[in-house]
């Protein structure tokens, strides 16, 4: 798609005062990602490379971002936060040559691949000056709103709207396409002379209007462009993002159990027939093979569970391997890169640490097993205590590990 040559801008330098949190208020945690991600990848899956500004705890927001290993990603700094606006100027540098610059708000999780290719061919298809992402909201409030008067388009904030302004619901989404003449001419002439003592950016669009460029108005749902700007935000987006997620996987043969009480984050596989109860928390890197049953409760983060297996409920399992037929739980804790193998039974109350227990072995009740090897068909009675088998570090090394990531969760 990039053959036009676009460069995109992701806005993320802002220090939301509304949040109300110290942390970033774009690495919010959204189904085990950081917010910021998601405009990120929406981006990356067009092939478009991407500038984001920083400033607001630029170094943790960096650092998160470059984890993901998005390829065609830049940083540029905006040392104070003048406006979003001053924001796309201070990208200068980095979209100077392109013909189009795309200018994606960091708080806008929701905003997919499909509507960025679709806002980039409607405005290559119309020669437009400006094209942005418009969508009505019963309670806009936050929003800028969109006001046309004839053939004249505008956005207003909310904040230097008139009270019948306000009333307004069509909504700027804060996803755009400049043509980069255009951008370059007039983004250095905006005002500042509003309730926010800003530049604003989608000031450009009543700017293109007056002077008669096309201006591309593209209508999308607000649920897939909505913002997040306190929150209550983030939460009204997790539920959705969560339950994009489990829909996808009820598609493919997983039954949820008051679906709407489980948690999943973005990178989990669940294999068919599994039962998922109430309460469960599937958390970063975790995989379930088919047919198991997780019950209520339950709270798994970077493991790997194998087929058939049942995982009673309240228990924790956390950066190991569970392989199949195993019986595991109530309340049993599994961590720091165990690996369970099959046709494994781990009673009530065990907590099993950096351990291995082998094929058709297991647990009673009430025991704590650490650094150590229970070998097949042995079973640990209940009450028992076994710290560091000295022998174990030999049969360790052996064993190869596959969650290298260890869960922070949990
Ligand atoms: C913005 C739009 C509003 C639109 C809404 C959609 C402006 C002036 N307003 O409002 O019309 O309806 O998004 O969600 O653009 N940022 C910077 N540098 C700055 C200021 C902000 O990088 O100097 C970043 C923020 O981190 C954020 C994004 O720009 O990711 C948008 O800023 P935010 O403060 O959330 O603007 P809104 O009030 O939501
Ligand atoms: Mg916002």
């Amino acid at each position: 798609m990039n053959s036009f040559n676009i460069h995109a801008v992701v806005l993320a330098a802002g220090r939301s005062t509304r949040f109300k949190t110290t942390t970033s208020k774009i690495l919010a945690s959204l189904c085990g990602r950081p917010m910021i991600y998601f405009p990120i990848l929406a981006l990356t899956k067009n092939k478009i490379p991407a500038t984001v500004v920083l400033g607001y705890q630029a170094n943790e927001v960096q650092s998160e971002i470059t984890e993901f290993g998005f390829d065609n990603i830049s940083f540029i700094e905006q040392t104070t936060q003048k406006g979003t606006a001053h924001a796309v100027l201070t990208a200068q540098p980095s979209w100077k040559s392109a013909d189009h610059v795309l200018v994606l708000n960091g708080d806008t999780p929701l905003v997919t691949d499909e509507i960025i290719k679709k806002l980039v061919d409607q405005h290559i298809a119309d020669n437009a000056t400006v094209s942005f992402v418009q969508t009505s909201v019963i309670n806009p409030s936050g929003y800028g709103r969109i006001i046309k008067d004839g053939d004249l388009i505008k956005n207003i904030e909310e904040k230097d709207c008139t009270p019948a302004q306000r009333k307004i619901q069509s909504i700027n989404a804060g996803i755009y396409i400049f043509n980069r003449v255009f951008l370059e001419k007039h983004l250095n002439e905006l005002s500042s002379n509003n309730a926010n003592n800003e530049f604003y950016l989608p000031d450009l669009i009543g700017v293109a209007s007056q002077l008669g460029l096309t201006v591309v108005v593209m209508q999308e749902p607000f649920d897939k462009v909505r913002g997040v700007n306190t929150l209550e935000e983030l939460w009204a987006v997790e539920q959705i993002k969560r339950s994009e997620l489990m829909k996808h996987w009820m598609a493919r043969g997983v039954r949820f159990e008051l679906a709407q009480n489980i948690h999943l984050d973005v990178d989990v596989t669940i294999g068919q027939d599994c039962f998922i109860g109430n309460g469960v928390l599937l958390l970063r890197g975790t995989t379930i093979g088919q047919g198991c049953v997780i019950n209520a409760f339950t709270i798994i983060g970077n493991s790997t569970i194998g087929r058939d297996t049942l995982i009673r409920s309240h228990t924790v399992v956390q950066d190991s391997t569970i392989g199949d037929n195993c019986i595991v739980g109530p309340f049993a804790r599994i961590k720091g890169m165990s690996i369970i193998k099959d046709d494994v039974k781990i009673g009530s109350f065990t907590e099993i640490s950096e351990s291995i227990v082998e094929n058709y072995a297991g647990t009673t009740t009430l025991s704590y097993l650490s650094n150590t090897q229970v070998l097949m068909n042995e079973k640990v009675s209940a009450g028992t205590i076994q710290e560091q088998d000295d022998d174990f570090s030999l049969t360790k090394k052996t064993i190869s590990l596959t969650n290298k990531d260890k869960t922070h969760q949990l």
